[in-house]
């Protein structure tokens, strides 16, 4: 479902486009073309012959910046709600606040109202692409991929498997949580741009059964496996004491099959050498989430270190320990994080604007596997943005801006994001969301 009744098949736009770890091409005029189908079909700073441009309906956009569709790979649905409340350490914050909201998603007029809101305000941040745990009740969870897919965006989603040390209300025993797999993915998987992750919550809510039924069936039916991997010192020493024939919090996972090409592992931020060395034989991805490690006081992930030693990497806003949906906002923290724990650990650990933004576009196109997605080129989807960055600006009332370069407009996107800044967002080429409609 489109919420714009008028349809585009190009722009013309400024353009930010990610390329590489640690650039991006800056265009300050380029022209996108998209077909039927929803596929670019042409990219060019020059413009296109004039008889591919005959009866197009063109998005011209003069003071504005378009870029791929930004990635959210680790976020949960039924959290938002309560995004900024308390700032607990991990464990008490689960028991205070996460696990009695989750439990709120077995009335379904609030799972209805929660998951309409939640895919609408990651729209609304720029998201197109958005991976993230649901509340374990069934009936949550169909309502989530139905809500999803009237919104237009991708959805990679699951419902947290937990089947012990968390209250009743949220426990699914291991037959049941392999019964709701197969009725969701028959339902729901590969459909409206939706699939399906396996979700075993972490290995503190998981019994050694759950851990490798959701292992086995992941790998079966080629799907995605996310988790929570050395979030929090607490958390590791406890998964470690649950799991006494375990040496390492990674090799849990591993035991019970969960670490594969497909594993989203959320957080990794006190990995040891042998854990990380682990992870990346299995070709797992590790999921900065920093606005919600420094809410939590988890510590601050080694992205650079990570990335440098060839591990593969994503970024997520884990609301609600992280306390926005906004992509641009994450990437700002990635950079900022980084630059505290270079200073701290005297580490050589800065991260860009560049790498950030890469790493929230195409490095988690790359992390989901899909090519297509997170960069402009021919071939690739028509997910977009279009951003008003005119909010950033610190020059207004005719003057002019002396920094108004497309790399220094880009700074302030990031440094200086606002919650409007997003004016359009498009997936496959189709409106998903625009400003004021
Ligand atoms: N570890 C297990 N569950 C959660 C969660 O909901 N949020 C965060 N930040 N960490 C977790
Ligand atoms: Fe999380």
């Amino acid at each position: 479902m489109s919420i714009s009744k008028i349809q585009y098949d190009g722009i013309v736009a400024a353009v930010v486009n990610p390329t590489d770890d640690a650039g991006a091409e800056f265009l300050e005029k380029a022209f996108l073309l998209w077909d039927k189908t929803g596929a670019i079909e042409y990219f060019s700073a020059e413009p296109p012959a004039l008889d591919r441009l005959n009866g197009r309906n063109m998005l011209v956009r003069e003071h504005a910046i378009a870029m791929p569709g930004l990635i959210d790979l680790h976020t949960h649905l039924p959290q938002y709600e309560f995004a900024a409340q308390g700032a607990d350490a991990l464990l008490p914050w689960l028991e205070r606040y996460t696990y009695p909201q989750e439990a709120r998603f077995a009335d379904e007029t609030v799972a209805i109202a929660q998951s309409e809101n939640f895919f609408r305000h990651a729209l609304a941040a720029g998201t197109t692409t958005v991976v993230a745990y649901l509340a374990p009740h069934a009936p949550a969870a169909k309502i989530a991929f139905e809500s999803a897919a009237a919104s237009g965006l991708r959805a990679y989603l699951g419902p947290s498997l937990m089947d012990r040390a968390v209250p009743e209300s949220l426990v699914t025993a291991t037959r049941t949580a392999e019964e709701l797999l197969q009725s969701l993915a028959a339902a729901y998987h590969k459909r409206n741009r939706c699939e399906l992750v396996v979700t075993p919550r972490f290995a503190l809510s998981c019994s050694p059964e759950m851990l490798k039924m959701c292992g086995d069936f992941s790998r079966k039916n080629n799907l995605f496996l996310q988790t929570h991997i050395s979030e929090n010192t607490d958390e590791v020493a406890a998964a470690l004491k649950m799991f006494p024939q375990s040496e390492s919090y990674a090799e849990i996972y591993d035991k019970h099959g969960c670490l594969h090409q497909k594993t989203l592992l959320g957080h990794g931020v006190h990995l040891t050498p042998d854990e990380l060395a682990l992870i990346r034989e299995r070709q797992s991805v590790v999921v900065h989430c920093p606005t919600s490690n420094a809410f939590l006081g988890s510590g601050i992930m080694p992205w650079r270190k990570y990335h440098e030693n060839h591990m593969r990497t994503g970024l997520g806003t884990d609301v609600a320990a992280g306390t926005s949906l906004s992509m641009l906002a994450e990437a700002r923290a990635m950079t900022e994080v980084a630059k505290l724990r270079a200073h701290f650990m005297k580490e050589n650990a800065k991260v860009n604007v560049t790498s950030a933004l890469w790493q929230a576009t195409r490095g988690n196109a790359l992390a989901l596997g899909r090519s297509d997605l997170g960069r402009f080129a021919v071939g690739n989807c028509a997910d977009l943005i279009v951003l008003d960055d005119k909010l950033a600006e610190t020059v207004t009332h005719g003057a002019r801006n002396n920094y108004d370069t497309l790399p220094e407009r880009l700074q302030r996107v990031i440094y200086r994001t606002h919650p409007n800044m997003v004016s359009m967002a498009l997936v496959d080429g189709g409106v998903v969301f625009a400003r004021g409609a």
